[in-house]
C-alpha cells in the first residue's frame, strides 16, 4: 500500500518521525512511503497550505499519516494562506467525512485525568465528528461592511440531508460494533440546521433498531461529558460541536497527547481510504524541543493499520506496546507525575518500537 506522510508544522514532524518507524516495522515491504509538505510548511515550500503536488499524492495514496498544521498567529494572516486551511481542504477534497476520535482511558494514566478516578475508570468513548460540512464550509462567509459602515462577520451553518444521512449511518454502524449506544449532539432548540440533523438521524435510526439512540443539546452534552462521562458510547456530532467536544473528551483521558484519530471516506468501513492524525495539533509552544508526546501519532498509525491496511491484529499489537511502555512508567512531560520516568519524544518512540519487537 502507498502511505503518504504529511508532517506539517510545529510538533507534527517530531511526532510523525516516531510513528513512521512503527508502520515500517509492521508493514515491512508491504508499504511504500512518500512525504510532502502541508500547512505552514506547504506555504513555505509552494506558496499555499495545500500545494497541488501534495493533493495529487494524497489522491493516489491508500492512507495518509498527518502530523499537525498551524503556526502562532494563524488567524491574523490572509485566509488562503492559513496553515489549518490546508488540512480543511484536504479533508473535503478527499471526501473524508467521518472523523473517529476515540477517547480511551489507559489504566496506567488514571491519575493524570483532571476528573476523579472513579468517574473515568474504564472510560471508552468514540466521538464521531462529521468533517465535511457545517459552519466550517458553509457559504456565504467572510468579513464585509454593512451600509452603516460597520464591519460584519458572517459564517453559515449548513447541512444537506444526504450529508447527515451518511454520517448517521457511520455512527450507527460504529455503535453496533461497540456497546450499541449512540448519542447524537445538536442544538435543535435554536438552529434549523440542527432540526434537520435531529430529524435525519431519527430517520436513519429506524434501520438500526438494535442501537439505542439518544439526543442531547450540545450544551447539555458538554456538561454530561464532565459530570458522568462513562454514560457515553458513541457520540455523533456535527463538525463544529465535534471539534469542541472531542478536545474535552480527550482531556478526560489525561492528556490530549494520547488521542489519535481517523478520518474516513467511502462507506467509512474497513478498507476505506483514510487520513490519520493525532488530535493535539501543532503545539508551537513546545515545538522543536523534543518533548512532545508521540503516542497520539503512534496510536494514529495503529488506526491506519486497522482501518486502511486491514491489519487489526497488528493494530492491537501496537496498542499493547504503548500500554507496555506506560506500564513501565515512561512518561513524556504532558503526563509526567512523581515516581515516573520523564522521557522525550524520541525515547518514547524508541521504547514503543522496542516493546513491539
Ligand atoms: C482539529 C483542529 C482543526 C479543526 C483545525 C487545525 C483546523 O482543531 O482537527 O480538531 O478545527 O478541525
Ligand atoms: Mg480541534
Amino acid at each position: 500500500m502507498d502511505i503518504l506522510v504529511l508532517p506539517g508544522d510545529g510538533i507534527g514532524p517530531e511526532v510523525v518521525a516516531q510513528a513512521v518507524p512503527v508502520l515500517k516495522a509492521v508493514l515491512g515491504g508491504a508499504a511504500t512511503f512518500e512525504e510532502a509538505p502541508i500547512g505552514g510548511a506547504g506555504v513555505k515550500a509552494a506558496g499555499e497550505p495545500l500545494p497541488a503536488a501534495t493533493l495529487e499524492l494524497a489522491r493516489k495514496a491508500d492512507a495518509i499519516l498527518f502530523g499537525a498544521a498551524g503556526l502562532p498567529g494563524d488567524e491574523l494572516g490572509p485566509r488562503h494562506l492559513r496553515p489549518g486551511g490546508g488540512l480543511l481542504k484536504l479533508r473535503r477534497e478527499l471526501s473524508l467525512y467521518a472523523n473517529f476520535r476515540p477517547a480511551v482511558m489507559f489504566p496506567e494514566l488514571i491519575g493524570a485525568s483532571s476528573l476523579k478516578p472513579e468517574l473515568v475508570v474504564g472510560l471508552d468513548i468514540m466521538v464521531l465528528r462529521e468533517l465535511n460540512g457545517d459552519i466550517y464550509y458553509g457559504t456565504p462567509r467572510g468579513i464585509s461592511q454593512d451600509p452603516a459602515g460597520f464591519r460584519v462577520g458572517v459564517n453559515t451553518m449548513r447541512y444537506t440531508e444526504p450529508e447527515i444521512e451518511r454520517i448517521a449511518h457511520a455512527g450507527f454502524k460504529a455503535a453496533r460494533e461497540r456497546r450499541k449506544k449512540l448519542c447524537s449532539v445538536d442544538k435543535a432548540n435554536v438552529l434549523e440546521t440542527m432540526v434537520l440533523w435531529r430529524e435525519t438521524v431519527a430517520k436513519v435510526a429506524k434501520q438500526y433498531p438494535d442501537v439505542e439512540l439518544r439526543n442531547l443539546y450540545v450544551d447539555a452534552a458538554s456538561m454530561e461529558l464532565l459530570r458522568a462521562p462513562r454514560q457515553f458510547d458513541v457520540i455523533l456530532a456535527p463538525n463544529m460541536f465535534g471539534d469542541i467536544l472531542s478536545d474535552a473528551a480527550a482531556m478526560l483521558t489525561g492528556s490530549i497527547g494520547m488521542l489519535p484519530s481517523a478520518s474516513l471516506g467511502g462507506d467509512a468501513g474497513s478498507g476505506a481510504r483514510g487520513l490519520y492524525e493525532p488530535v493535539h495539533g501543532s503545539a508551537p509552544d513546545i515545538a522543536g524541543k523534543g518533548v512532545a508526546n508521540p503516542l497520539a501519532a503512534i496510536l494514529s498509525a495503529a488506526m491506519l493499520l486497522r482501518h486502511s491496511a486491514g491489519r487489526a491484529e497488528d493494530a492491537a499489537r501496537v496498542e499493547r506496546a504503548v500500554r507496555a511502555v506506560l506500564a513501565r512508567g515512561l512518561r513524556t512531560a504532558d503526563l509526567w507525575q512523581p515516581g515516573c520516568e520523564k522521557v522525550g519524544t524520541a525515547a518514547m518512540g524508541s521504547a514503543v518500537l522496542q516493546a513491539l519487537r
